[in-house]
């Protein structure tokens, strides 16, 4: 019950809210699942090390001149590079270039269609990226972790031990795959990244804008705090 009104607070404020991104109506809109798995792999691997705001004008010219994964198997590796030149970290355009020769020969032509393929047969594709192709182009259910859901989950659930050791690693992502929306895993997990963009940032949260401020544990121990203390004076 409790989770269910988080699931659905976090969406509604979502719909509202969220920032019209490329990547996001296609995946909604297009109804071939090949061209949607590519197009949110291409933009998933974009982020990894790159800013939103950066990646739109990138992802739109990659996506003209390479619609399709068979358009971008028969690229060269020079013409990748071109087009990834100001992006950095110029493997990632590598391993996008590679996949899409292994889907190509290997593959028949298709894109993995689960989390568990995606991370298998996909260079550059570990455990976030896989879950977060999986259930935004895929509806696949589960959860994703990555360096900014790390902060949210760490603060609704008041977990101060060490964010990056294995064992609090794996209570996050199990703690995502708990959470995450089974009807609308994709929206729920982007909502998720969009309230660590937009409200629940790594200084000065917005927590009076927060559409789950009811559900988490360390609004609630500061806020029991200063009430304590306000009742002192
Ligand atoms: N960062 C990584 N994936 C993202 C997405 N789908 N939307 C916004 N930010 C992201």
């Amino acid at each position: 019950a409790d989770v269910e009104l988080l699931r659905s607070q976090l969406l509604r404020w979502y719909d509202e809210e969220q920032r019209e991104l490329p990547w996001r109506t296609l995946a909604v809109t297009e109804s071939d699942l090949n061209i949607r798995t590519y197009a949110v792999w291409v933009s998933e691997i974009m982020l990894q090390q790159t800013q939103v705001a950066t990646v739109i004008d990138y992802y739109n010219k990659w996506m003209k001149r390479w619609p399709t994964v068979q358009d971008l198997a028969a690229a060269t590796l020079e013409e990748v590079n071109q087009m990834w030149a100001g992006l950095g970290y110029y493997s990632r355009g590598k391993r996008l270039h590679e996949g899409a020769q292994k889907v190509v020969s290997e593959l028949k032509g298709q894109m993995p269609r689960t989390v568990e393929s995606l991370l298998k047969q996909l260079p550059g594709v570990g455990r976030y990226t896989a879950a977060a192709v999986g259930s935004i182009a895929l509806g696949q259910v589960t959860g994703a972790v990555d360096g900014n859901l790390i902060r949210v989950l760490c603060r609704l659930r008041a977990i101060g031990a060490d964010s990056t050791s294995p064992a609090v690693t794996e209570a996050l992502w199990s703690l995502a795959n708990t959470l995450v929306d089974p009807e609308r895993p994709g929206d729920f997990n982007q909502a998720m990244m969009e309230l660590g963009a937009r409200v629940c940032t790594p200084k000065g949260p917005l927590c009076s804008q927060c559409p789950v401020q009811s559900h988490c544990h360390s609004f609630h121990k500061v806020h029991v705090k200063q009430e304590k203390n306000s009742r002192k004076l």
